[in-house]
């Protein structure tokens, strides 16, 4: 049974197959619109979120499939003290697939270990987001037409930003990609993601500014600083507001530049900067539709002939 909790579940040809599968979807979505019919997925949201849920549960209805689920861990039984084992076990009787973000790092693991049926990690705590990785490869994919020889600079909290330490570990698996991580110190990328670029022989360099780096970028790659991460508030203030990408940084940019953003933004990006030709968040958002309705497909499909996975 294959699940997917890190990006690196998911070998290159793998993921080069599900980009074609989500073209093909975009492109003849009427195709697909039976897919899933009398199939389940449940959505188990023990944080919140806007698009990650919202665009699974978009995906399973636009497949002809169904949806349940809870969007807070209050309106669940983790209320009451339920292991995430035991609401496995339940919730497996009634879904042929589950979608779960949780807060701790791990708790994807621990429910995979426990399901009958195929489990993706949908954000757990500051380490993986697979899927958000799959939306935004697909976003590279279309918008610049490879995954390969591209620099890319990660800007903000890349210390709690899980969607960051996911992307590095899929896009340090394409030949000559160059990482430029900007952050505050207090916020760098974890050791372990830094040795994982290392290991991989890929280009990696560090720098606080963002206008020093723009003219060298194929996407910029922005983030949020991760309030509900820090142990206190202080912190969260005095660092909140390190980076603000506004349209004057963009003036250095080469022409055909993508800023990105996993969404939601809160100070980073200048609001003047969504009309701006980089800007490509909001068409980053709508891909992630089609690239869960891929990964539903696969993961529903698996072991069968022809399948992806
Ligand atoms: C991200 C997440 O939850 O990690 N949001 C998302 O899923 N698109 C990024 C964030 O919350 O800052």
């Amino acid at each position: 049974m294959r699940h997917v909790i890190s990006p690196q579940d998911l070998s290159v040809t793998e993921i080069e197959r599900l980009l074609m599968l989500g073209d093909d979807i975009i492109a003849r979505p009427e195709a697909y619109a039976e897919s899933a019919r009398h199939r389940k997925l449940a959505t188990l949201f023990y944080e919140p979120s806007t698009r990650t849920r919202l665009s699974f549960e978009a995906a399973m209805l636009d497949l002809g499939g169904h949806v349940l689920g809870f969007s807070s861990q209050e309106a669940s039984s983790a209320a009451k003290g339920e292991s995430v084992a035991d609401t496995i076990r339940m919730v497996q009787c009634y879904a042929d697939l589950i979608a779960m973000r949780h807060p701790k790092e791990g708790a994807p693991v621990v429910a995979a270990r426990h399901a009958k049926v195929p489990v993706i990690n949908a954000g757990d705590g500051g380490h993986n987001h697979p899927t958000q990785t799959l939306t935004d490869l697909m976003t590279i994919h279309r918008e610049l037409g490879s995954l390969e020889g591209l620099t890319i600079g990660f800007c903000g909290d890349l210390k709690f930003g899980r969607t960051v330490h996911s992307l590095i570990a899929a896009m340090r698996r394409y030949p000559g990609t160059r990482f430029i991580l900007v952050s505050p110190t207090e916020l760098r990328a974890p050791d372990y993601v830094l040795d994982g670029i290392r290991a991989s022989g890929c280009v990696c360099e560090e720098s606080r500014s963002m206008e020093a780096v723009m003219p060298d970028l194929d996407v910029l790659y922005m983030t949020r600083v991760q309030r509900e991460r820090f142990f206190n508030e202080a912190d969260y203030v005095r660092l909140k507001d390190s980076f603000i990408l506004d349209v004057p940084k963009l003036l250095h940019a080469r022409p055909g530049m993508i800023v990105m953003h996993p969404l939601p933004r809160v100070n980073e990006i200048s609001v003047k900067v969504d009309d701006n030709p980089h800007a490509r968040y909001f068409e980053q958002a709508r891909y992630g539709k089609y690239i869960r309705m891929a990964l539903i497909l696969a993961l529903l499909e698996q072991g069968k002939e022809g399948a992806i996975l």
